[in-house]
């Protein structure tokens, strides 16, 4: 170690000039006994093998997902070499999209795991500059107990981007990062997942870059039984405006109003929703949240006001049109980003209306005032985690099957790998 180093942080050794050091037996090539969770305790309580849930055969054009689907088989637990962690998923969150990487030519792979899921997990053995044993991290995480992980594995994406959130948490990747303790002592791990994931950062995020949101904006959020809109219905209504939902069917709908506390919620499929969308919106419609695309945005975006902001994040009603009845066949065809078709891309056109549309992902540098924004909200009870925690390691097929079963009831999916 040189002279002149004299404290550890999260970001590696550094100097007492807050420059960054090099330990002198790792770059002499000298690996060093690495420190381990528990030490003893972990070699007698870490099991010798990772289970791990593969795709036993891809989705076929039907998008039927079901239990056979996936296949448990066991691997030997991998060794972190320099540079790495081992770590033991605890949670993680399934996303639409997860039955659509199970299909031919996708992400998933037969006889590989999905290793895109956003999770959290407990580091327990550590050769990684910023991740520390015990440290509870967010990751990416396949469907498997335990999994080596890196701050230094990079990523896609902008360089600057990168560059910022390596200033912030120590991390070349967007996802990656160690919740701070004072998130960990007041949190559980779901709702770190959900509130303080990509459900309410997206949601966050979305209304910041729409707003400031005044109690004069009369704003429609879409996927409100889903887990981004209901993060966003509920922030909007903490800034006092007058927001209403939606929800398939008037079960759904009604559970909107009752659970999140916003004026209104319309069920999206029914016959005379655009009769009941004007009388929603005598005024027009200021702010749009729109998770969905689809029939219903192209009947929200003909109310929408002159100089109003659209925010446009997701393709629902493309995802999931299997479950859905045969409305969705007259929607025009989705053309650009987020499943916008091209009479809505008019609209925002002609109306000069505010586009935000891009992954939560860009603003990664933003996370610790989003975590700060969102707890208040929390704490004053204004934002409620709405999620739906599907616990055991030998329950995930269920699980995953059970967002497009329609037995997944409402907000966040989530795989808790222990029971
Ligand atoms: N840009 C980003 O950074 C970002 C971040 C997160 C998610 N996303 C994307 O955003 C979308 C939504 O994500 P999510 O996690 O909120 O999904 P989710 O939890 O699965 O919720 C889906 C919502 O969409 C509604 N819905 C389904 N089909 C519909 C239709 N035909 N018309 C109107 N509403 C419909 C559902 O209502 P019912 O269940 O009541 O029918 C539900 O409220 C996905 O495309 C996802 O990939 C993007």
């Amino acid at each position: 170690m040189t002279a002149d180093s004299t404290f550890v942080s999260r970001r590696g050794l550094l100097s007492n000039t807050g420059k960054a050091t090099v330990v002198a037996g790792i770059a002499g090539g000298i690996t060093q006994p690495f420190r381990s969770l528990g030490g003893v305790a972990w070699a007698a309580e870490t099991p010798k093998t990772v289970k791990k849930w593969v795709l036993a055969k891809n989705v076929g054009e039907d998008l039927k997902l079901t239990p056979e689907h996936f296949k448990l088989v066991e691997e030997p637990m991998p060794t972190p070499k320099q540079g790495e962690a081992l770590v033991k998923v605890v949670l993680c969150n399934i996303h639409a999209s997860t039955r659509n990487l199970m299909r031919p030519g996708k992400s998933t792979k037969v006889g590989e795991t999905d290793k895109t899921n956003y999770a959290c997990a407990r580091v327990m053995q550590s050769r990684d500059k910023t991740y520390r044993e015990g440290d509870l991290i967010a990751l990416q995480a396949g469907w498997n107990t335990y999994q080596v992980t890196s701050s230094d594995w990079p990523q896609e994406g902008s360089p600057r981007e990168f560059a910022l959130v390596d200033e912030l948490n120590g991390s070349l990747s967007r996802t990656d990062y160690v919740f701070r303790p004072v998130m960990v002592r007041q949190y559980t791990p779901d709702v770190l997942m959900d509130v303080f994931g990509t459900s309410g950062l997206t949601a966050y995020y979305g209304m910041r870059e729409c707003g400031p949101i005044t109690p004069k904006d009369r704003i429609a959020v879409a996927g409100t039984t889903g887990s981004v809109g209901a993060m966003a219905a509920q922030i909007c209504k903490a800034k006092g405006a007058y927001v209403v939902g939606f929800g398939g069917g008037a079960e759904r709908a009604k559970w909107v109003t009752d659970t999140l506390g916003i004026d209104k919620a319309l069920d999206y499929r029914a016959k005379d929703l655009d009769a009941q969308l004007k009388a929603a919106f005598p005024n027009g419609i200021d702010v749009y949240c729109d998770g969905v695309g689809g029939p219903l945005t192209e009947s929200i975006a003909k109310l929408m006001n002159q100089d109003s902001r659209y925010f446009s994040y997701g393709s629902s009603a493309g995802i999931y049109a299997d479950l859905q009845p045969d409305y969705t066949a007259s929607a025009e065809k989705s053309a650009g980003m987020f499943g916008m078709s091209q009479a809505v891309a008019n609209i925002i056109k002609e109306r000069h209306i505010k586009l935000e549309a891009w992954n939560q992902a860009v603003w990664a540098q933003d996370r610790i005032e989003a975590e700060n924004k969102l707890s208040q909200l929390v704490n004053t009870k204004k934002l409620k985690p709405i999620n739906y925690v599907v616990k055991g390691f030998e329950n995930i097929p269920k699980g995953v099957v059970s967002q497009y079963d329609g037995t997944n009831p409402y907000g966040k999916l989530q795989l808790q790998y222990e029971a």
